[in-house]
């Protein structure tokens, strides 16, 4: 098993299953051209993202970690009419290039909100609770942004966290990477937190190895 069959696969079932959409294919080319790192959500993980929210009925929704929106226009796509969805980034230029790609998929400010800011800075200004919340920004502070998720949280918000498993990585106890830490401290929390049923599943595909949290608040 290598990379290139998880590429191949992750393509296949893409083409097979996504409909051709010039404006999340612009989003991504705007970003890499704005030279943001190619680390959105895969188009089949977006994909999921956006089912589950839709599956969970959300009508607001949180996304911590916005890069240039890609991710953020799959989640967007899942509200209903009235929905709103507010995504925090920390870096100015990502926040940019986000607006831009938002724009361009119908979505103005009144339906999602870029908060530009440190993430743990921006969430307790937020009015809670949301439907729906995925995290996505620095690694470190996975376990402070689920801390900061429960404060906006009310019984069935559902959460969602990307990259907690670091090419195998999260099981090692040993390996002092500080976003495997960070990863080891956000299934601890999940565990030890009796607000949360929680799982995780590994993940391979064209963003190689890694994987994602589920979460349930009672
Ligand atoms: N969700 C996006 C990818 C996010 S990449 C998608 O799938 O399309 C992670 C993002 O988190 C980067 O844009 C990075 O600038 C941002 N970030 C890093 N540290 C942050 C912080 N402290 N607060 C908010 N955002 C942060
Ligand atoms: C990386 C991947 C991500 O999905 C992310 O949110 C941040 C970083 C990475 O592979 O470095
Ligand atoms: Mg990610």
């Amino acid at each position: 098993m290598t990379d290139q069959i998880w590429t191949e696969v992750d393509d296949y079932l893409a083409g097979a299953l996504l409909a051709p959409d010039p404006v999340l294919d612009a989003a991504l080319a705007d970003a890499d051209t704005a030279g943001l790192p190619h680390i959105a959500v895969a188009p089949n993980q977006g994909k999921l993202l956006h089912l589950l929210a839709r599956m969970a009925g959300a009508r607001t929704i949180l996304e911590i970690g916005t890069l240039g929106g890609y991710s953020t226009i799959w989640l967007a796509r899942a509200l209903p009419a009235g929905g709103k969805l507010v995504t925090c980034e920390y870096d100015p230029k990502h926040a940019e290039v986000a607006k831009a790609n938002l724009a361009r998929a119908g979505f103005g400010e009144d339906v999602v909100d870029v908060r530009v800011g440190a993430a743990l800075d921006t969430l307790p200004t937020l009015a809670g609770p949301f439907d729906f919340v995925f995290i996505d920004a620095d690694k470190v502070n996975l376990a402070n942004y689920l801390r900061a998720t429960l404060d906006l949280s009310r019984p069935g918000t559902t959460i969602v966290v990307d990259n907690v498993v670091r090419q195998g990585r999260v099981a090692d106890p040993d390996d002092d990477d500080p976003n495997v830490r960070g990863a080891r401290e956000l299934i601890d929390l999940l565990a030890s937190e009796d607000r949360i049923d929680a799982t995780a599943v590994q993940t391979v595909g064209g963003k190689g190895y890694d994987g994602f949290a589920l979460a349930l608040v009672r």
